[in-house]
């Protein structure tokens, strides 16, 4: 393939998250517990992450809608499992985040149980963005999390946030240490991407990789 091919490709595949973010986008349904979950649908992409890490904000930058997803300096804001539909094409998952040093015992639990739940059960569940603050890193708990993933053999690709907080150079050697990381687990998806919600940073970048996973829209 040459480089003309190459970067038309892209820009095809730019497009196509461009159209698909740019259209219908409508809240679902919180859910509390499994019970409350929407029955099967459109293949579902879901926001995992460390809390306060920036789930919502990069769920309402993709959208380009502000207020779609509540967001907080507080961490722990989310609480249940919030469903975004894209046009009946693609379901975004916001979820409650993880590591909150704050939490509970309980609302451990609850996290674990519901959350967890859902990411090993859900047939419809094409991926997990798995979030990570480009300032800090892959914690042990990310770590965790990643094992457990690859033990039920659920696909995830790690999505720096943030990127704005940090210099190019620093960001560039983490993207790579955490592409070697990945490379070591069998349910990740090689690539580390990059985002900002504060800037835009990336935001077409993961609109097209999400694009590929979701349902052909109507013929036009
Ligand atoms: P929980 O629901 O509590 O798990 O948090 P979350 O992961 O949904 O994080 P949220 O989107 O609520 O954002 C947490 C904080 O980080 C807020 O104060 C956001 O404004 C800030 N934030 C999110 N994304 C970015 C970003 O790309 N750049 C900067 N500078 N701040 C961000
Ligand atoms: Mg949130």
């Amino acid at each position: 393939m040459n480089d003309t091919s190459s970067s038309d490709e892209e820009k095809a595949a730019l497009e196509t998250g461009r159209l698909l973010f740019a259209g219908e986008c409508t809240f679902l349904v919180s859910a509390a517990d499994e019970n409350d979950l929407p029955p099967l649908g459109a293949p579902e992409v879901a926001f995992a992450g460390r809390s306060n890490v920036g789930k919502s904000s990069l769920l309402n930058k993709l959208t380009g809608r502000k207020g779609l997803a509540r967001t907080s300096n507080t961490p722990g804001r989310t609480r249940l499992l919030n469903f975004f539909g894209l046009g009946g094409q693609l379901i975004l998952v916001d979820l409650p985040g993880y590591g909150y040093a704050r939490a509970s015992k309980t609302d451990i639990a609850r996290w674990n149980k519901l959350t967890e739940g859902y990411l090993k059960g859900r047939s419809q569940l094409r991926r997990i963005c798995l979030l990570v603050d480009a300032r800090h890193g892959l914690k042990s708990n990310d770590e965790q999390v990643m094992e457990e993933l690859d033990g039920a053999a659920v696909s995830y690709q790690i999505v720096l946030t943030k990127a704005d907080k940090v210099k190019p150079g620093s960001l560039r050697r983490l993207v790579e240490e955490v592409q070697a990381t990945v490379a070591r687990h069998p349910a990740a998806h090689p690539v580390c991407l990059t985002t900002s919600s504060e800037t835009g940073a990336g935001i077409p970048e993961l609109r097209a990789a999400l694009a590929t996973l979701a349902e052909a829209g109507p013929a036009e």
